[in-house]
């Protein structure tokens, strides 16, 4: 009865544990498609690998500072991150996820200064090289109560055309990663057009 229970207890661990779901390639957080080549938003990327967050980033010639700047998370697959430790390289199917949050002030004990608040956005980028002529393609979700559960891509325009021209790695903005420029640098690979 005891070693049964053991027997269990270990067949339910290494079903939790094995085959650990952190993409790419061929576990859960792979980036999921529906056949009409739609994203799934993943559930799950709270879990993954935190890069970094940015403050009131802003980009536009009309880009000014604001009192109440959102925060921008960004978050990537454990394995893609591992991958890019060894190599500085995005591997085929890497996945990103960019959630923007409102930024607060003044709650419970806190005097000055911004915490986070509500969730204004979820986006993503996928790395696949088969799937996309550009390599790279661009989602999102909408964000607050009406998150959409797939996105079709972006056209070009709209997101890829600023992330080739400008992304330090590859399409992503390594220069503004703190823990993974130092990686490009040391792994030289930097964009050759890429300038601090
Ligand atoms: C004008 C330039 C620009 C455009 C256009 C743009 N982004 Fe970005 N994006 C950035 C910068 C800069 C970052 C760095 C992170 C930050 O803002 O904190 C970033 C980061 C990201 C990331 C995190 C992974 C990475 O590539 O570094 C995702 C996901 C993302 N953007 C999605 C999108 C989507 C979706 C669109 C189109 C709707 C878009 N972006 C359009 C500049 C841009």
């Amino acid at each position: 009865m005891q070693k049964a229970s053991l027997l269990g207890m270990t067949l339910l661990a290494a079903a939790v544990c094995g085959g650990a779901p952190d993409g790419p390639s061929g576990t859960a957080s792979d980036p999921q498609f529906t056949k009409d080549n739609e994203l799934i938003r993943p559930r799950d990327y709270r879990a993954w690998i935190y890069v970094t967050s940015g403050l009131g980033m802003a980009y536009g010639s009309d880009a000014r500072e604001s009192a109440d700047p959102p925060f921008d998370n960004v978050f990537v697959q454990p394995a893609a991150y591992r991958a890019f430790l060894e190599s500085g390289r995005w591997p085929d199917r890497t996945i990103f996820v960019l959630e923007v949050r409102s930024s607060k002030q003044h709650g419970s004990i806190n005097k000055a200064g911004h915490f986070q608040g509500d969730l204004m956005a979820v986006e993503a980028a996928v790395k696949d090289e088969t799937r996309f002529a550009e390599k790279w393609a661009y989602f999102g979700f909408g964000g607050g109560n009406s998150l959409k559960d797939q996105a079709k891509a972006f056209p070009s325009s709209a997101c890829h055309s600023c992330h080739n021209k400008n992304g330090a790695v590859d399409n992503t903005f390594v220069q503004f990663y703190p823990t993974l420029l130092p990686v490009a640098e040391s792994k030289g690979t930097l964009n050759p057009a890429y300038r601090p």
